[in-house]
């Protein structure tokens, strides 16, 4: 079993999106008996929340299953348990690098560095821009190409 684990700041916005589109992906491609996907926020705020409205209403509206999500804060033990770390920003990417501490196998990436032609690094905080549309569109197109970079990897069928 391939493990992916999305994380943002507050596991309510971005990386449950992400997860949610992810796992929407993997069952298009009937993959689920082989990736498995969970999201995670480098805070506690929100822990136990279910994704923000503005998350909800977006995949909602792309007929994206959310049901059941539930904001958790990233642990240690996740950078050991995930093949597949995915931080949302350069400032998520930092935090789970200090978790990691001396631990070098540990895989952590940024979603967009895997679509470079969007120059679009960091996926913006819609937290605070109430963006939720272009966040689906940037998610969406990073969890495309970081899926097919899985199956590729895993020499998954
Ligand atoms: P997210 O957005 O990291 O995409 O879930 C945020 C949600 C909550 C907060 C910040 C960002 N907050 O400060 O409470």
């Amino acid at each position: 079993m391939v493990k992916v684990l999305f994380v943002c700041l507050g596991n309510i916005c971005r990386s449950p999106m992400a997860e949610a589109i992810f796992r929407h992906l993997v069952k298009e491609r009937g993959l689920e008996e082989q990736i498995q996907v969970d999201s995670a926020g480098t805070g506690n705020w929100h822990v136990g929340k279910p994704p923000h409205e503005g998350t909800q209403q977006i995949l909602t509206e792309n007929e994206i299953d959310f049901s059941g999500l539930k904001a958790r804060q990233v642990i240690r033990e996740d950078l050991q348990q995930f093949d597949y770390i995915i931080g949302m920003d350069a400032e998520n990417v930092g935090n789970l690098g200090r978790l990691a501490g001396h631990n070098r196998s540990v895989r952590i990436e940024r979603l967009l560095d895997y679509v470079p032609h969007l120059h679009v690094e960091d996926v913006p905080d819609p937290y605070y821009t109430g963006n939720f549309d272009e966040v689906y569109q940037l998610v969406t197109a990073g969890c495309k190409q970081l899926l097919e970079v899985i199956i590729k990897e895993q020499s998954l069928k």
